[in-house]
């Protein structure tokens, strides 16, 4: 399915839980344009049918900086497949972004040689127990290594202080897996959905506390290297690192 190169400097991040509509395009295409904006040119690799992120790119507007755009759930017959997922030679930051159900030769060949993935996830009884699934998937069938810390969850459309919240951080506490940001539900993103903008891109009075998490996520992102050697170097919501217990153990679920 998918041939990214190994390149020892490329940072490659992998957005997924097969739940349908929990934030991983959202978080794709805004952290792509937090890249952007630092720059060097980052780029997107799409693997969801409906093409979500692509249609995104296409909205995007001339005058912001430029993402690459790579379109991977397309089979052409004009080109290789490793040609048409090439990545550009000069990418630091490649966002992978995929769809709603993936099986699990598609998980471990969308996670190899990934630096960081991130699992959005939804505050409600469903979600968790999707996401729960989704964790489980990625440590016993992708092998992930927890000695490289490199699993984190965002919360998505979430208020702190609510009991959703506190129910996902129990839930997430029993994994020893870290929440690096809560995003709240806010029209900013759909906003920024439409306009083929990040929230980092739109006017700061508007997006503040929104582009405050995004720069948590990127800072977390950004310290790949330095979390694969000092775990202390992490830091999360609930102060995990993601070295922690059995995902064998079964998470305890509350009432919605
Ligand atoms: N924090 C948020 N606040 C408000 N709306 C949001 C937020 N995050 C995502 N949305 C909206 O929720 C919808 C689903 O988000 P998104 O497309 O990112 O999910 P997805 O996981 O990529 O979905 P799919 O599984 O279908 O690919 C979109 O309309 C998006 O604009
Ligand atoms: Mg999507």
């Amino acid at each position: 399915m998918l041939i990214t190169p190994r390149r020892d400097n490329l940072n490659k991040i992998v957005i997924l839980n097969p739940k349908g509509g929990c934030g991983k395009s959202t978080l794709a295409t805004n952290i792509a344009a937090s890249y952007a904006q630092s720059g060097p040119t980052p780029a997107i690799m799409d693997y969801d049918p409906q093409g979500s992120t692509t249609a995104w790119l296409e909205r995007r507007p001339e005058e912001l900086p430029e993402i690459h755009g790579i379109v991977a759930y397309k089979k052409t017959m004009q080109a290789t497949r490793s040609w048409q997922l090439r990545v550009p030679n000069d990418t630091v930051n490649l966002l992978v972004d995929s769809p709603a159900s993936i099986n699990h030769d598609d998980l471990r060949e969308l996670t190899r040689d990934s630096t960081s993935i991130l699992v959005p996830v939804l505050p409600s009884s469903m979600d968790i127990h999707a996401a729960s699934r989704c964790i489980a998937d990625l440590l016993l069938v992708a092998k992930v290594d927890r000695r490289d810390r490199k699993l984190a969850v965002v919360a998505n459309r979430t208020r702190k202080n609510t009991k959703s919240f506190a129910k996902l951080m129990r839930f997430l506490d029993s994994l020893g897996i870290p929440i690096i940001a809560v995003l709240r539900d806010s029209q900013n993103f759909v906003r920024s959905a439409e306009e083929g903008m990040g929230i980092c891109e739109m006017q700061p009075s508007r997006v503040k506390p929104d582009v405050a998490e995004m720069n948590k996520i990127i800072d977390w992102l950004n310290a790949w290297p330095q979390r694969r050697r000092d775990p202390a170097a992490i830091t999360s919501i609930n102060g995990k690192s993601t070295v922690g217990r059995s995902i064998l153990r079964r998470p305890r679920f509350g009432s919605a």
